[in-house]
């Protein structure tokens, strides 16, 4: 089951903010599925303040155009949060201009990160050229490495496309293709607790074979979910927050900024 409450007063936990999907451009004007995907990412960032994270994790589609001033402005609002962003690829993005602006990242593989007793590994599923997901024979072996040393860590794996579908052709025709072998690396592991997606805009919530598995809405515009084409959401900006406990519970949500 996943935990959707917060853990009670301050704990342990490891609080990040999961931000996907911001569809930025190099016009500040433009709009992404009638919205000004801008103003939205700045209310999308107000709700991360009063949250307090000690993380921020992007998950991909920054940039609709991959353009250099689309990650100027969305890395520059970023950093007057003071929260650590670490950042992974998504179908729009252009990863050799957004690392620049986001160095911390799966840029010459997965990227590790260990916080307390979790470990968080951020995968590039995207391939050039390509809207859907795709991990090659070589970066499958990169992720089983990753995996293999986590005895006594907890671990959270982040990637930009969804692993398993979630009732919403739209979206569903660009996930991550042959998702069964991602999971035969995946359940060779005992350690890990949660994988978390963007791409779907929606929010999108299950559990298999123990593992939390999650996509997250956007900071842009977001379908109604389990719609099989895309239905503007009126709920606006949102992003997922997740407590990781010391005991590897994974308690998880959605923050609205209306
Ligand atoms: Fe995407």
């Amino acid at each position: 089951m996943i935990a959707n409450t917060p853990l009670a007063g301050k704990s342990a936990a490891l609080r990040i903010i999961q931000i996907s999907d911001c569809h930025v451009c190099a016009d500040s004007n433009a709009l992404y599925r009638g919205q000004n995907a801008d103003r939205n990412f700045q209310e999308g960032l107000r709700l991360v303040t009063h949250w307090d994270p000690v993380l921020i994790l992007l998950s991909g589609d920054v940039s609709e155009d991959g353009s250099r001033e689309s990650y100027e402005r969305t890395s520059g609002l970023l950093a007057q949060t003071g929260v650590p962003v670490l950042a992974l690829p998504g179908n729009h993005d252009e990863p050799n201009v957004m690392k620049q602006y986001f160095p911390l990242g799966p840029w010459d593989g997965p990227y590790v990160m260990e916080m307390g007793n979790w470990r968080l590994v951020l995968l590039d599923s995207t391939e050039a050229g390509g809207i859907s997901g795709h991990f090659s024979s070589f970066r499958l072996q990169q992720i089983q490495s990753c995996l293999q040393d986590t005895d006594r860590q907890h671990t959270l794996l982040a990637l930009h496309h969804q692993p398993l579908a979630v009732g919403a052709q739209w979206i569903d025709r660009y996930m991550l293709e042959t998702p069964e072998q991602f999971f035969e690396v995946t359940d060779r592991s005992s350690q890990v607790r949660c994988i978390c997606w963007g791409h779907v805009h929606q929010d999108f919530q299950t559990q298999r074979k123990g593992v939390s598995l999650l996509g997250a809405p956007s900071t842009v515009a977001n379908t109604i979910p389990g719609m099989q084409r895309f239905t503007l959401d009126p709920v606006g900006p949102a992003c997922r927050w997740l407590e990781l406990s010391r005991r590897g519970e994974v308690h998880t949500g959605v923050l609205h900024a209306g």
